[in-house]
């Protein structure tokens, strides 16, 4: 089979390298893949947005199967436009997607099928917003409606803040057209869970439960990131708990998503919090995860590209997904000076005997060398029969790999041993 990957970050690398182990792939495309990812599959220099011109070489390249990861190229209707030209894909319509790149769509649909979530209020006036800040309790969290590259969330603790965070969303647009809109909710508190699930519409089976480390600095302290590090399965989310949100969350999404039109194909996330009154949803993303992926697919036993498939086909209550009683931590090596300014195209080693165990994220290659891309460079993946073992060997994959201005957080893993404990 001949496989396309839209994407080209740390969670597109842990997807291939996963889809490498079913026999039937004789070729993967990376669109527009990365200098590490290149090991890996022929990557093609086609953003990951460029429908049109991914649509084209799907066609021209006899491609048999599509998987499109990233959440901007699923939003503006990647799937769509491929399972019109004949090409079988793993990823939401446009449609569905919606639940991730519409924050207003995706508080409402939770309201009208009382799934449970943090209260909330929208506003698509300045003055109106302002007017609520004045009599809301503090802290408030406010999140522009659209993509925002995962940094369109500000948690006021002063309603100082709260008028800043408005004012820069709605009139200054730092973040565009995502502030037309915003969505002003109730500041919960628990511990924080990934579930990513497959879903076909019809079956919803979640993956092994994970726990991503968002703020920059050691003690969850500094700028919030795409993710420094995670760790799986989560220590917090136990079996009851896992129960509890199949049947208040889960099987309610996907029976809601179905009800309005917008049937739900694909890796379904969500992102939780355990209150003391339950879990609720903070987020929904209409994709894998990254580095949750990077965590939960080591783990996984069953053949990924046969589960994909099985989306696809809507027969996944037919098909087997195993997940290992293992558990992963993936820290994160970053440029310093991530999530801000940082350099880039400089020289990155990668030693030949842990190259399985990391999946790169921002990289290219110059004259015949591997340099740094990105402000996540690399993710380091390691797998033991115990979390802390699992902790220790990831920090030792990160002490082999070199570039000069490295970066990463010392703790991943340690609130997760904490809980064990
Ligand atoms: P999101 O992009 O919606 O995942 O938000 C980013 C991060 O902000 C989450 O991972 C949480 O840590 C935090 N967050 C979002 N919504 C809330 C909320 N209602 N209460 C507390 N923290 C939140
Ligand atoms: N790690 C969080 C996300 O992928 O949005």
């Amino acid at each position: 089979m001949k496989i396309l990957v839209v994407g080209g970050g740390g969670r597109e690398h842990a997807i291939i390298k996963k889809i490498k182990e079913n026999k039937t792939v004789e070729k993967i495309y990376a669109l527009p893949g990365n200098g590490g990812i290149a090991a890996d599959a022929e990557c093609v220099d086609i953003a990951a947005k460029d429908i049109e011109k991914i649509t084209e070489f799907a066609k021209s390249h006899d491609i048999d199967y599509a998987i499109v990861a990233p959440d901007d190229p699923l939003v503006l209707g990647c799937v769509d436009k491929l399972e019109a030209a004949g090409i079988p894909c793993f990823g939401p319509k446009a449609n569905a997607a919606i639940i991730e790149g519409s924050k207003v769509f995706s508080k409402e649909l939770m309201k009208k099928y009382n799934i449970p979530t943090a209260a909330y209020e929208t506003f698509d006036n300045i003055d109106a917003a302002l007017d609520y800040i004045e009599t809301a309790p503090v802290p408030l969290v406010i999140k522009a409606d659209g993509l925002a590259l995962g940094k369109g969330v500000v948690i006021a603790e002063t309603k100082h803040d709260a008028i800043n965070a408005i004012t820069d969303m709605m009139q200054n647009k730092v973040f565009g057209n995502s502030g037309d809109h915003v969505v002003i909710e109730e500041f919960l508190e628990g511990p924080e869970v990934s579930v990513l699930s497959f879903t076909d519409g019809k079956t919803v089976v979640p993956m092994i439960s994970s726990m991503d480390h968002k703020r920059a600095g050691d003690g969850d302290t500094g700028l919030n990131t795409g993710g420094m590090g995670t760790i799986a399965p989560n220590p917090y989310y136990t079996e009851d708990i896992a129960k509890q949100c199949m049947e208040t969350i889960f099987l309610p999404t996907i029976e809601a998503m179905n009800k309005e039109g917008r049937t739900f194909k694909g890796c379904l996330y969500f992102g939780l919090m355990l209150t003391k009154n339950g879990p609720k949803v903070i987020e929904y993303n209409c994709r894998f995860g990254d580095p949750e992926t990077q965590v939960v697919l080591p783990l996984l036993k069953s053949d990924l590209l046969t589960v994909m498939q099985a989306v696809t086909k809507e027969r996944l209550s037919e098909t087997e997904v195993e997940f290992s009683d293992k558990s992963a931590c993936c820290v994160i090596a970053a440029s310093e000076g991530y999530p801000k300014s940082y350099d880039k195209g400089l020289e990155l080693t990668i030693p030949a005997e842990i190259a399985d165990k990391v999946y790169v994220a921002g990289a290219k290659i110059t004259d015949g060398k591997l340099v740094t891309n990105g402000g996540r460079v690399l993710g380091c993946t390691a797998v033991a029969d115990d979390l802390k073992t699992a902790v220790e060997e990831a920090y030792k994959l990160v002490d082999k790999v070199g570039f000069v201005n490295k970066y990463y957080r010392h703790d991943i893993g340690q609130r997760a041993l904490k809980a064990l404990k």
